[in-house]
């Protein structure tokens, strides 16, 4: 059964930990709602773990609509958030809930994500859940700004910038949100966070007092390895497994040992292939 934003607030308030995982395509949002997962994030890292770029800032709405889309279909009864990429927001209100409104109408997602908490971003998150669309925020390390940010850095290192985290939490969530992800601060800012919450706070990289955690499943599972920030744990090593299976098929294929006809070829009745044989020796000069 899909939960819904009302089955999620439960789990916060009853301390019932929440599981958030990103996915991109079909077969791994199949393979997580068979897992059991509480929530999938269709994610701009997009952008670097799937499509190769450097950076989360070419991901365009397409991307997010087509992958989001994706995901459904593999998770259909898991409850999906769709991430809103660089420049589908930033723009205006308008801009932000008609893109937000795409990957609704478009995707079936049944919450959108974005970045930030500056007036203009509290004023997106009023205007997106105001044409009633369920929105997560997202503070800390947030990969849009990580320009102005300095880089991929943890946020939230000194008190008076703690502080404005736990400000920025509760602007988003009175702006209208329904769910705010922390990532990238020290655990006692996540915990702090979400101790004064009303919402759901969901923490990637942010300790383990948050009421639910979200990793990025090619991290997690060894696929991504470009690098691998500290607050990942590996659940497996899929990547090794991938190149050990590529590496047996192009040694086999190339020393004749794939396929093996009596295994790997479709039949053909011995008559019907006398027959073929006694044609082709007729043809042949
Ligand atoms: O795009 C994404 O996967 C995210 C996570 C890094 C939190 O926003």
């Amino acid at each position: 059964m899909k939960k819904s934003i009302l089955d999620l607030n439960k789990m916060a308030a009853s301390g019932e930990k929440i599981v958030y995982l990103t996915a991109y395509d079909y077969l791994t949002a199949k393979y997580e709602e068979r897992a059991g997962v509480d929530m999938i994030l269709v994610g701009d890292s997009l952008g670097m773990v799937q499509l190769g770029y450097d950076t989360t800032f070419p991901v365009t709405m397409d991307d997010m609509v087509r992958h989001c889309q994706a995901v459904r279909r593999g998770a259909p009864d898991t409850f999906i958030v769709g991430d809103m990429p660089y420049m589908s927001y930033q723009v205006s209100d308008e801009q932000a809930v008609a893109n937000a409104g795409r990957l609704v109408k478009e995707a079936l997602v049944d919450c959108i994500k974005l970045e930030g908490s500056g007036p203009d971003i509290l004023s997106r998150v009023r205007a997106i859940s105001g044409a009633g669309i369920l929105t997560m925020g997202h503070i800390g390390l947030t990969p849009q700004f990580a320009g102005q940010l300095g880089g991929y850095k943890a946020q939230g290192k000194s008190a008076d910038a703690a502080l404005r985290l736990i400000e920025a939490a509760k602007d988003i969530e009175n702006a209208g949100a329904c769910s705010v992800l922390v990532e990238g601060v020290p655990a006692i800012v996540g915990r702090e966070i979400t101790k004064r919450a009303g919402i759901p706070i969901l923490g990637i990289g942010a300790g383990s007092y948050t009421h639910g955690q979200l990793l990025i499943y090619a991290d997690m599972v060894g696929l991504y390895d470009n690098f691998q920030p500290k607050f990942v744990k590996k659940y497996a090593d899929i990547g090794a497994e991938l190149q050990k299976a590529f590496s047996g098929y192009c040694n086999e294929v190339r020393a004749g040992a794939f396929p093996v006809d009596a295994e790997h070829a479709y039949k053909i009745s011995d008559a019907e292939a006398n027959k073929l044989m006694e044609i082709l020796g007729e043809l042949v000069p």
